[in-house]
This record gives structure tokens, C-alpha cells and sequence, in this order.
């Protein structure tokens, strides 16, 4: 169960105690009762598609722990352009630097990353495929919202085809004792095999159509917009662009204790009317984001395991 140099590739690297220790040390770090610090340590984040929160969280993360960041923005401001490899390019930062954070269009390129070099490599993103370290944000927020993650009722809805945080939530969610909603357009529902995968766990997993029919039932609503830039015929995007929007007049059918997430960016899927709603929680969700890096920073370049030194 330790993590101290890991590479975390994919949520399959984390068990389910894993999991509860990050959380536990998120909770410490967010009460001030852990001090890690990462002086001397630095972050190379390397970032081939745009990022907002995952890239500048992870930077506020290591120098809020007193370490520091270099970063690679875009293929064309790199060597990748001259015709580099990703394996040189790491190869290469691992002699810079402590921990690489990458985000890039290929599915498994940080997996293929982390098999050339020794520092551990943290997926930030790759392509369609998965997002683990967002799942530790959204599984922090409804921990720490709701108490528990066991017994909930939460529905995932939106874009579950090419969805990467989703790929990545529904694996550890189905390990809790939980009902779990997949609801989206037929066009853009779960691929099979993730199904499958899902059936063999302990939660109950149901596919549905509409929000509508089951919005008064749910504890957790997690909304993700429409991948428009996985699509690779843009009228198919356009079939199925705008097909549901959360707005006051369907959260007036929820329960007032529901809360509403979406790992953002969002386009048009959550109405603005909802962001002063007690319901919504996206913004803090985007905000846990620097306290998950932070502790799992700690429990991966740190000595002490996530104790109190
Ligand atoms: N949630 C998320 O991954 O956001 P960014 O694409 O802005 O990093």
C-alpha cells in the first residue's frame, strides 16, 4: 500500500486502500494537520492538449509544498517538433526533474512514458482513455461532501463514450457499496467492455435515457459536457450537441442535499442559473483538485508515508 515512487497510469494502479489513504491524506493536508514539503523536489509538467485545472493545479500543488515546476506546453514549442520521441523527450526530463505529469492525445502514452524511465510518471490525460487523478478529486468531493461513498446513489451524466474522467470514476466507484446511473444519448453511451468490466464489482450499475426519470431518486449528479474534439465526423457531433442541460427546473424535482459536479470545462450542459444553487459543487470540486495533488505529491515523492513528521 505504499506509494512512495508510483507511477500512476491509470486508476488500475490504485487499490481500494490506496484510494483511502489518499483521500485520508488530502483530509489532514486540508485541516493543516500534515506538513509535507517538496523543497529541492521539482515537477516537470508536459502538456501536448490544453489543460486548465489539471495542469495549474498540479503546479499550484508542488509550490504550495515548496517545490517547483518546469513545464513543456505544446509539441511545437519542444524537439517534438524536430522530430523527437515522447520516450526521449521523458528520458530526458527524469534527468531535470522529480515527477512527470503528462497529458497527451494518445491513449496509453504515459503508460508507454513511464516504461523508459525510473521517476514516477502521473497520467494527466490521455485521450479518450482515462483521468486518475481527476477521479481522486471527484471521489474526494463526494467523500468529503457526503461522509461516505458507501450507500449513495450517483449518476453519471453526458458524453460516456469519449469521456476520460468518467472511464476513469466508474472503475473505483463500482467497488463501493453504491447504485450507479450512466445516463446518455444512445450515440455516446459507456463502451461494452468498460461494461463488462463494471458487472463483476460490488456496486449496481444501471443505464438509462433520461435524467428526468430518475433526478429525485440520486445523491450525486455528475455531469460532463461533449467531447466535441473526439468526434470524427462533426455532423455526428452535431446530432447530439445540446441533448440535456441541468437547470433549476429539473433540480427543483431533486433532493436539496443532491450535489451537482462536472470535472469542467463545461460548454452548455449545466445552466449558469445552477451556479448559485447550495447544489452545485463543480468549483469546489475544481478547487480539492490542488489538495488531491498535494497529498498524493507527498504520499509519491514524500518520506514519511502521509504521517505527521
Ligand atoms: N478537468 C480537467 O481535466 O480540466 P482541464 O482539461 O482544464 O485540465
Amino acid at each position: 500500500m505504499k506509494l512512495k515512487d508510483k507511477d500512476i497510469v491509470s486508476v488500475e494502479d490504485l487499490s481500494k486502500g490506496d484510494i483511502s489513504k489518499i483521500l485520508e491524506t488530502t483530509k489532514k493536508i486540508d485541516e493543516g494537520d500534515l506538513k509535507a514539503d517538496m523543497s529541492g523536489k521539482v515537477l516537470a509538467n508536459v502538456f501536448f492538449e490544453p489543460s486548465t485545472r489539471t495542469r495549474l493545479s498540479f503546479e499550484t500543488a508542488m509550490k504550495r509544498l515548496g517545490g517547483d515546476v518546469i513545464s513543456l506546453n505544446s509539441t511545437q514549442a519542444s524537439s517534438i517538433s524536430k522530430g523527437e520521441s515522447l520516450a526521449d523527450t521523458v528520458r530526458v526530463l527524469e534527468g531535470y526533474s522529480d515527477v512527470i505529469v503528462l497529458r497527451h492525445p494518445k491513449e496509453g502514452a504515459p503508460k508507454m512514458a513511464s516504461q523508459f524511465v525510473e521517476k514516477p510518471v502521473i497520467n494527466a490525460g490521455d485521450g479518450s482513455n482515462e483521468h486518475p487523478t481527476q477521479t481522486l478529486t471527484d471521489l474526494y468531493t463526494i467523500w468529503s461532501e457526503k461522509g461516505s461513498i458507501d450507500g449513495l446513489k450517483i449518476a453519471i451524466l453526458g458524453d460516456l463514450k469519449y469521456g476520460r474522467t468518467v472511464h476513469s470514476l466508474v472503475q473505483p466507484l463500482v467497488e463501493y457499496d453504491i447504485q450507479l446511473y450512466l445516463v446518455s444519448p444512445s450515440q455516446l453511451s459507456i463502451r461494452r467492455s468498460i461494461l463488462e468490466d463494471l458487472g463483476k464489482k460490488s456496486g449496481e450499475v444501471i443505464q438509462k435515457a433520461s435524467i428526468e426519470e430518475i433526478i429525485d431518486k440520486l445523491d450525486v449528479l455528475y455531469v460532463t459536457r461533449i467531447q466535441e474534439e473526439r468526434f470524427a465526423d462533426k455532423e455526428e457531433y452535431e446530432k447530439v450537441s445540446g441533448s440535456y442541460e441541468i437547470n433549476k427546473e429539473l433540480l427543483d424535482q431533486a433532493d436539496d442535499d443532491l450535489i451537482v459536479m462536472h470535472p469542467l470545462p463545461r460548454i452548455d450542459e449545466i445552466s449558469p442559473e445552477v451556479d448559485g444553487l447550495k447544489q452545485s459543487k463543480y468549483f469546489d470540486q475544481s478547487k480539492n483538485g490542488v489538495k488531491i495533488r498535494m497529498a498524493l505529491l507527498e504520499l509519491i515523492l514524500g518520506d514519511n508515508d502521509g504521517k505527521r513528521t
